[in-house]
């Protein structure tokens, strides 16, 4: 499919989708968000990793788009945010690995979208911010949530209250970031993780991520109990049998999602 606001490129089972209109700094119109969720969905159909990032060496997405937005009544900002709410929750539904790679300002809908991500590689000029109460509003996109149960209350509070944007290096203290790079490497790093992901089982990958993501929602025993289901019924893959006889025969393993 061709897409006027964002640039797909794949490499072997790695798939890099690109927000592109740098010169609005890659905020999110409908449009774009539109086509973020069918690149998206192809990527899951497709990929082992999934790569998102921005044109340009400005920003990764500087939020959603302001002047899409200023118009809008109640009823289109309820229509406008549950765009963002799908989009977000397919990333968090997609089997494959997926990494921000923030190159630059990741404010307002563009933080949401990098927290989102199961890893997030920083450029050292990245920013992060939900500069949202400047503009009369707050987060849309899960926020005011996500912000908390990554960064705990006050680092939360302080974000969505004051608006203000915080470093990459202090995103990486926070836990937030992964790692922080040279602005000039971030793709390329990510892309270096992305291939470390795609190497792992499928399976076992994706059984990984969901586990991990139902430690924000499940109590804790029902957690542990769907690790515990996740754990014996990988041992029923072809792939648990490859990993193991692999390590004993002290060679590389050869998984094939099955
Ligand atoms: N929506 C629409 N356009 C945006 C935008 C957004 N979220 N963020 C930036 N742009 C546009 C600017 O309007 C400007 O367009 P113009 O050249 O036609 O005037 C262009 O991108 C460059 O931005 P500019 O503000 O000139 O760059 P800067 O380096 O001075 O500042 C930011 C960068 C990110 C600090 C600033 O653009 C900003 O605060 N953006 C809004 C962030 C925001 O509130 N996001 C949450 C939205 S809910």
């Amino acid at each position: 499919m061709a897409y006027e606001n964002i640039q797909v490129s794949r490499e072997g089972p790695i798939a890099t989708i690109t927000v592109n209109r740098p010169k609005a700094l890659n905020a999110l119109n409908s449009a774009t968000l539109r086509e973020l969720l069918q690149a998206v969905r192809e990527a899951a159909d497709s990929s082992r990793a999934l790569i998102l990032t921005g044109a340009g060496d400005k920003a990764f997405v500087a939020g959603a788009d302001i002047s899409e937005m200023a118009p809008m009544t109640p009823w289109s900002a309820r229509e406008f945010s549950e765009l963002g709410h799908v989009l977000t929750a397919m990333l968090e539904d997609i089997p494959c690995a997926t990494i921000a790679a923030v190159n630059g300002y990741a404010l307002g809908g563009g933080c949401e979208l990098a927290l989102m991500c199961d890893m997030i590689i920083a450029g050292d000029t990245a920013r992060f911010g939900q500069p949202e109460v400047n503009l009369g509003i707050i987060p849309g996109a899960g926020g005011t949530q996500r912000w908390p149960r990554t960064a705990g209350k006050y680092v939360a509070m302080e974000t969505v209250l004051t608006g203000a944007p915080i470093t990459a290096s202090r995103a990486h203290e926070l836990g937030i970031a992964n790692k922080v790079v040279p602005a000039e490497m971030t793709v390329a790093i990510a892309q270096r993780v992305a291939r470390q992901l795609a190497e792992k089982a499928p399976l076992a990958l994706r059984m990984a991520k969901e586990a991990v993501l139902k430690a924000f929602e499940a109590p804790l025993a029902e957690g542990l109990m769907s690790e515990r289901k996740s754990f014996y019924f990988l041992f029923s893959t072809d792939d648990q049998k490859e990993g193991m006889r692999a390590f004993l025969e002290k060679r590389k393993a050869v998984f094939k999602g099955r």
